[in-house]
């Protein structure tokens, strides 16, 4: 089977690594890639939101089977670009249609959608410019602090945390004036809750669905959960906390309604579905969903699945996920996030990175890379995530670690904490 998978971060250098150990693989392509997913495949420059580029290389390298990383080419709508093209009709993808997608595109379908299936979520309203008044009257109701969400999507920067009321309403009005382009012509404000957040992953094939190894992630990027939002400066899975007791309650109460609810809602979904979630007390709600999976998740996520991901993905278009095997490790995976310095802000690009040559226990997953002259340099905010596999996440830990200490590249930096909560 000849695979393509589309993106260029540390999530596609994952499902490369992953997929590559497949008997079922042929060959292996990603689009664009970086320095890391061309040790594992073939790179193919061009990207992954420029669908006939993409129909291009898809017929010209026969591929029978493509795998989507982003958000971007499916709120885009690259899986109905396949079903609507004659050449390209047969070619599974696995990532929904853009109504799928809409569960992360926007905000308030994820809501209504919730609401209407009766999925635990914080309590809301959705608003424009011209009910800017009723908004303002929804706030006034609420508690201290107020979730503002632009509808659409803003690479990971649409949701405003607000303690005062006045700031509250400033900051929607400006969201509504164009803050984030079209994706905050509409806002939706959320009840706050509070607790600690984790995320659960199925692959689902629109009728059966199996259940990934969850994970938590750390957004901030600095220490003790401080500074700025990011992509993501690192991850662990196992969660701890995740009892076998919450995970029922998960599965009963959110991940069985969305599949079943997408189902009635006749919305065909074959792909992940990544669940953001918060534990109140010891509940379960939903405070996002992504069409895809999460980066730097993904880095630990894979690694704890033992079974052949290639043939899961593979039985995805047959919707037969229900008959392939499936295991996971008990073992703990950890990934520590190298960045440039300056990431999230302006930071610069083309630093060489060394040391690659010294890391004989972590994997080392490329995030933001690429090759110039020979040598691997960095090309994005987030370089390389650095992940461990061991009997207990400390180990894990101070393995990824060890590890990030030995690669080196100018002003680079990485947050020393990582799983400091768990
Ligand atoms: P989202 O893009 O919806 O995942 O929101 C980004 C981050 O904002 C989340 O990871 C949470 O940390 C926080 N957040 C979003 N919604 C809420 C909420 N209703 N209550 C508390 N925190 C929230
Ligand atoms: N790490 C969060 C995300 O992928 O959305």
């Amino acid at each position: 089977m000849n695979v393509l998978i589309l993106g260029s971060g540390g999530r596609e250098h994952a499902f490369a690594w992953k997929i590559a150990q497949s008997n079922l693989l042929s060959k292996l392509y990603i689009a664009p890639g970086n320095a890391g997913t061309g040790l594992v495949g073939t790179n193919l420059d061009v990207p992954a939101t420029n669908f006939e580029g993409i129909k291009k290389l898809v017929l010209q390298h026969q591929i029978n089977l493509v795998v989507v990383g982003p958000e971007d080419p499916l709120v885009k709508g690259i899986h109905d670009f396949f079903r609507n093209d004659e050449e390209l009709k047969s070619i599974p993808v696995i990532g929904p249609d853009q109504k799928g997608a809409q569960l992360e595109g926007s905000k308030e379908f994820a809501k209504e959608f919730m609401v209407k299936y009766r999925i635990p979520t914080a309590a809301y309203g959705s608003f424009t410019l011209e009910t800017y008044g009723k908004a303002c009257a929804f706030l006034d109701k609420m508690k201290s602090p107020y979730v503002l969400k632009a509808d659409g999507l803003a690479a990971g920067k649409g949701v405003l945390i607000i303690h005062n009321i006045s700031e509250a309403k400033e900051a929607l009005k400006t969201m509504l004036e164009g803050q984030f382009g079209s994706a905050s012509t509409k806002v939706v404000i959320e009840e706050f809750l509070s607790g600690i957040e984790v995320s659960f992953f199925v692959l689902t094939d629109g009728e059966n669905y199996v259940l990934l190894p969850e994970a938590k992630d750390y957004k901030r990027i600095g220490a003790n959960d401080t500074g700025l939002n990011t992509g993501g400066m690192g991850a662990v899975s196992p969660v701890p906390f995740a009892t076998n007791e919450f995970t029922q309650k998960v599965v009963q109460r959110i991940i069985g309604p969305t599949i079943h609810g997408l189902k009635a809602e006749g919305i065909h979904y074959q792909g992940f579905i990544f669940f953001g979630l918060i534990k109140v007390g010891n509940e379960p709600f939903v405070i996002e969903y992504n069409a895809r999976m999460g980066d730097p998740e993904t880095e630990v996520v894979l690694p704890r699945i033992e079974s052949d991901f290639l043939e899961l993905l593979a039985a995805v278009p047959e919707k037969k996920l229900s008959e392939v095997p499936f295991s996971i490790t008990n073992k703990a995976a950890t990934t520590v996030m190298m960045v440039s310095g300056g990431y999230p802000g302006d930071y610069q690009k083309g630093k060489v990175i060394t040391g690659f040559e010294s890391v004989t226990d972590s994997l080392v997953f490329h995030a933001g890379t690429s090759v110039n002259n020979n040598q691997i340099v960095t090309n994005g905010g987030r370089v390389l995530a650095v992940t461990s596999l061991a009997g207990t996440k400390e180990d894990a830990l101070q393995c990824s670690y060890k590890n990030a200490a030995k690669l080196s590249f100018d002003q680079s930096y990485y947050r020393p904490d990582i799983g400091f909560d768990l």
